[in-house]
């Protein structure tokens, strides 16, 4: 199950509705899921309905979930962090103002995500290693909440994105200009979350192959050469998404359509991708892990419409699937 936002926590802590949310995919078969994107600090938050893992009182409804999943279905789980950067403060996409309950949003450079958006604060350099130390910080309480493994969020225009993207990230300082300088952050961020989590839990990154860019943005060139990088660094998969950064890039999505930006990845560097996008049905997400393509499929709406898609899906090939046993007079 790929990364949602639900947009219903309170404080940044985990409710009754996470616990039924998450609870319900796993008994539906879910192999792995990937818990939504999750504030690093409280303004790394998309909006103030996000998860947070930035104080130890939100480790507790958090592992209640993964304990409950672990003890009663076959599922694994990890959850997403996320700090949002020039994004942050909205609501149903709209920006918040600090006086409604928002907050000023910090990014690379002094430039908003659309023309008519708030101008974001540019982040200092202490405020950017303050940011490494808590992606750091969270991975530690993910872990210690019980997850299985952590991934950082590089996609979809978010913070560490924002630094990757030379069309986000105009700094002239070591975070900025050249390729490696703009993949600094990212390379720190997930020294720090190794360091916070060891080298036994799998570590994922999420990034967008491409921003679309008319010319001279993010490319799938970089992401390879991203990838192999993070692959020195202890990263195990690669989790490919496409976009998210450029307000009105142009995409065109089919089923799979991020599928060939996660078999470049994977056939240039060896590391393990994921693959995610208008994935939704079984037989489809099959075709794609035989041919070798990527070794991960994410499916994030179908999921939504059905938790029990696995389930259904395993039940039809007549393939065996965790089913729970106090639904056993259910099976077909
Ligand atoms: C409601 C909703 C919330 C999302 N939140 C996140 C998120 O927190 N992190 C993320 O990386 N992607 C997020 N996405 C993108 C999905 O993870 C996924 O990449 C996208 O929906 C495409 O997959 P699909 O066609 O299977 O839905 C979200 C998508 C939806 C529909």
């Amino acid at each position: 199950m790929s990364p949602m936002c639900m947009y219903s926590a309170t404080d940044g802590m985990a409710g009754d509705f996470h616990f039924v949310h998450y609870v319900s995919r796993a008994q539906g078969g879910v192999g792995l899921i990937i818990a939504e994107a999750t504030g690093v600090e409280p303004e790394g938050r998309i909006t103030r309905g996000c998860l947070g893992l930035w104080t130890d009182v939100q480790k507790a409804p958090l592992k209640r979930i993964v304990d409950y999943i672990h003890q009663h279905t076959d599922t694994k789980i990890g959850i997403q962090l996320n700090h949002s950067g020039r994004k942050g403060s909205t609501l149903s996409g709209k920006e918040v103002a600090p006086e409604d309950g928002g907050w000023i949003t910090k990014g690379p450079s002094a430039i908003p995500f659309q023309p008519a958006d708030r101008i974001p604060e540019v982040l200092t350099v202490d405020e950017i290693r303050r940011i490494v130390k808590s992606f750091g910080a969270a991975a530690r309480r993910a872990i210690d909440a019980g997850f299985d493994l952590v991934e950082i969020h590089a996609a979809h225009g978010y913070l560490l994105h924002q630094f990757l993207s030379p069309v986000s990230n105009q700094r002239k300082d070591e975070y900025g200009g050249s390729f490696e300088n703009r993949i600094r952050f990212l390379v720190e961020v997930v020294e720090e979350v190794v360091a916070a989590i060891g080298n036994d839990k799998p570590l994922f990154v999420r990034i967008s192959g491409t921003e679309y860019a008319p010319d001279g943005g993010w490319d799938l060139e970089q992401s390879v050469k991203l990838a192999g990088i993070l692959k020195t660094h202890g990263v195990d998969l690669m989790d490919v998404s496409s976009g998210g950064n450029i307000y009105d890039a142009k995409i065109n999505p089919y089923n799979a359509y991020q599928l060939p930006l996660a078999a470049e990845i994977k056939e240039k560097t060896g590391i393990m991708t994921g693959t995610v996008g208008m994935i939704e049905e079984a037989a489809m997400a099959e075709e794609i892990l035989q041919s070798g393509k990527a070794d991960l499929i994410l499916a994030g709406r179908a999921l939504l419409r059905n938790p029990y898609l696995p389930v259904h899906a395993a039940f039809e090939a007549g393939e065996p699937c965790f089913f729970p046993v106090q639904y056993e007079r259910g099976k077909p």
